[in-house]
């Protein structure tokens, strides 16, 4: 059978702010560029990012990068690679004034300087009191941000392909990768996108959870992409709960709200963060607030008739800063609430967010993989940035704004090194010679099947099964039980049936392509989570203690490594922790508190 074949030098797969962003690397670079998107490229999942971008611009108080690395690090709960990380928050400034060029309309103060606001774990002096370090437009700034960067692209000639699912990551012989095929997704063409250079940046996979605040269409694509190529996914067990998805909707509401001046309050009005963090207080990192944030709830703590949830006040509030400042949620809140937050508080839960683990990068945007006697080694022709990607800089817990820097500056380094590698002008390598088959026969497979489960009893055992144990806190019996339960979930939705089959038809083919690039994530958080022995960052396990030897349950002499789970078999093997800075000397080890 054959398949069309396209030929660019650089395919880009995903038109959220990392692809977006590597593209005009690519394009500006006069290479041919393709995009891929689900969706058209400003509907991303970062249209959803709210609360601003991390830079250390200094407008309305002091700030330096140096600080802002100190923070990332505590908030990585020392997980993440101090190299990668010095180098994100160095080159914070020149993302925001490459967005500020293509016409981004942040928000000012009076002196005309783009508007900063306070975010959960961003301290001045090394941790001492909270800073304005979050760079925002109202609370619509990933929104904001597509806008200008999409047109950027159209300015650079690039050539999108939208409402195309890429199906399966392309390498040859070598472990070249050499394209990815894809999926017309209104007729269910198929086609190949043979490249030079391929480069991931197709988001996260909020959706393996049942209570997200992440977009249907984040399936984890990427990622399951990967896994099948033989390439290991790192540090999946690291999931964030953000503290503030609307109670029963999931909807995010901006941490900016908070960083405006919002308050968390339990049953009785108590703003209880006080206990939790006294220094900090309701700005602490995501993972400490959606932990008190649980345990009020759990202690009988929580608001409204059944005591499930907590409520986000900001009545305080001069309504004209409201209106300014938050539009967008006070917008979410009449609607999806029925309140508005001007006159009550908001019902809020925490609401899985965003996945700290993905493809293992290198800095420079290089996907990496181990191979004998080098942990880091490159797969040549394959690139990632983004949510998809473990880069490391958020290790155990991601300070919020930082995802929307980690898209700009990996996004921009991914497309630079992708630049730098094609400069020597070599030809496209061959396809192997199997490549149309073995996605038609994928895709045949799944068309001829009957008598399997149907797609949305897959997703919802998913969903379900990662909810209940793989939560914000882990239980040692629930994690065993949940690896015996999602291979279960596998096992079925090897059977996965397509019902609909009449003028939907396309529609139910892309969500069970979906549904196993989900299982993937599911399967890799699953048994990464039920391996790690320790608490760190949002990992949180019964069985690990706080103790003197132990503080917060957190154990380095073992456990100061990044997981590498492998598709074949449900491998684990383990790589070391880059202690070592660019520059400046290492962020030594110790408790984390705010
Ligand atoms: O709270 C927020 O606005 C989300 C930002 C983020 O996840 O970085």
């Amino acid at each position: 059978m054959t398949i069309p074949v396209l030929k660019f030098d650089a395919v880009v797969v995903g038109a959220g702010g990392a692809g977006l962003r590597s593209a005009i690397q690519l394009s500006e670079a006069g290479l041919k560029t393709a995009v891929l998107s689900k969706v058209f490229p400003t509907r991303s999942h970062t249209v959803a990012a709210q609360g601003g971008v991390a830079a250390s611009l200094g407008n309305s108080e002091e700030d330096n990068w140096h600080w802002h690395m100190y923070d990332t690090v505590k908030g990585s709960d020392w997980l993440g690679d101090q190299d990668a990380i010095e180098f994100m928050c160095k080159k914070a400034v020149e993302a925001v004034v490459d967005l500020e060029h293509y016409g981004m309309p942040f928000d000012r103060v009076d002196n005309g300087r783009i508007y900063q606001r306070p975010f959960g774990g961003h301290m001045s002096n090394f941790g001492e009191k909270p800073v304005r370090r979050s760079c925002a437009a109202a609370d619509r700034t990933g929104h904001a941000m597509l806008h200008a960067m999409y047109q950027r692209n159209v300015k650079a000639n690039t050539q999108f392909f939208v409402e195309w699912m890429a199906l399966d990551l392309i390498r040859d012989g070598e472990g070249h990768v050499v394209g990815v095929s894809a999926m017309e997704m209104e007729t269910g063409r198929i086609v190949i996108f043979h490249s030079r250079a391929t480069i991931f940046a197709t988001g996260g996979a909020g959706r393996i959870f049942a209570s997200s605040t992440n977009a249907f269409m984040n399936t984890g694509d990427g990622l399951g992409m990967a896994a099948r190529a033989g390439i290991p996914l790192e540090d999946l067990e690291f999931w964030q709960f953000h503290p503030t998805g609307v109670a029963g909707a999931g909807v995010l509401i901006t941490e900016g709200v908070r960083g405006e001046g919002g308050i968390l309050r339990n049953a009785s009005k108590e703003r209880f963060m006080e206990r939790y963090a006294p220094n900090a207080k309701d700005l602490a990192s995501r993972d400490v607030v959606s932990r008190a944030m649980t345990t009020e709830i759990k202690e009988g703590r929580g608001c409204g008739p059944h005591k499930d949830h907590i409520l986000l006040d900001i009545t305080h509030l001069d309504p004209a800063t409201i209106l300014k400042r938050l539009p967008g949620i006070r917008e979410i809140s009449i609607q999806f609430a029925g309140v508005d937050p001007i006159e009550a508080p908001i019902p809020v839960v925490p609401t899985a967010h965003y996945q700290m683990g993905g493809i293992p990068t290198h800095y420079d945007g290089r996907v990496v993989v181990p191979r004998e006697g080098d942990p880091r080694s490159v797969v040549p022709g394959f690139y990632a940035a983004g949510e998809c990607a473990c880069a490391s800089v958020h290790g155990a817990n991601r300070l919020g704004t930082n995802s929307l820097l980690d898209l700009l500056v990996f996004g921009k380094s991914a497309g630079d090194s992708a630049a730098e590698d094609l400069k020597s002008g070599k030809a496209h390598r061959d396809l192997p010679k199997d490549a149309a088959d073995r996605i038609r026969a994928r895709v045949d497979a799944l068309d001829k099947r009957t008598g399997g489960i149907p797609v949305f009893e897959a997703r919802k055992a998913i969903a379900n099964t990662m909810q209940h144990h793989a939560g914000v806190f882990r239980f040692s019996d629930l994690l065993k039980k949940g690896v015996t339960k999602i291979l279960e979930v596998e096992k079925a939705i090897q059977n996965l049936e397509i019902k609909d089959k009449s003028q939907a038809w396309n529609t139910a083919r892309i969500e069970a392509l979906e549904t196993e690039n989900l299982i993937e994530v599911a399967k890799a958080t699953m048994v990464s989570a039920e391996a790690r022995k320790e608490s760190r960052g949002a990992h949180v396990r019964d069985d690990a203690p706080d103790t003197p030897e132990f503080p917060n349950g957190r154990n380095d002499k073992e456990w100061l490594k990044h997981t590498l789970w492998f598709r074949d078999g449900n491998r684990i093997e383990y790589k070391p922790v880059s202690m070592t800075p660019l520059t400046v000397d290492t962020i030594a080890l110790k408790t984390r508190s705010y």
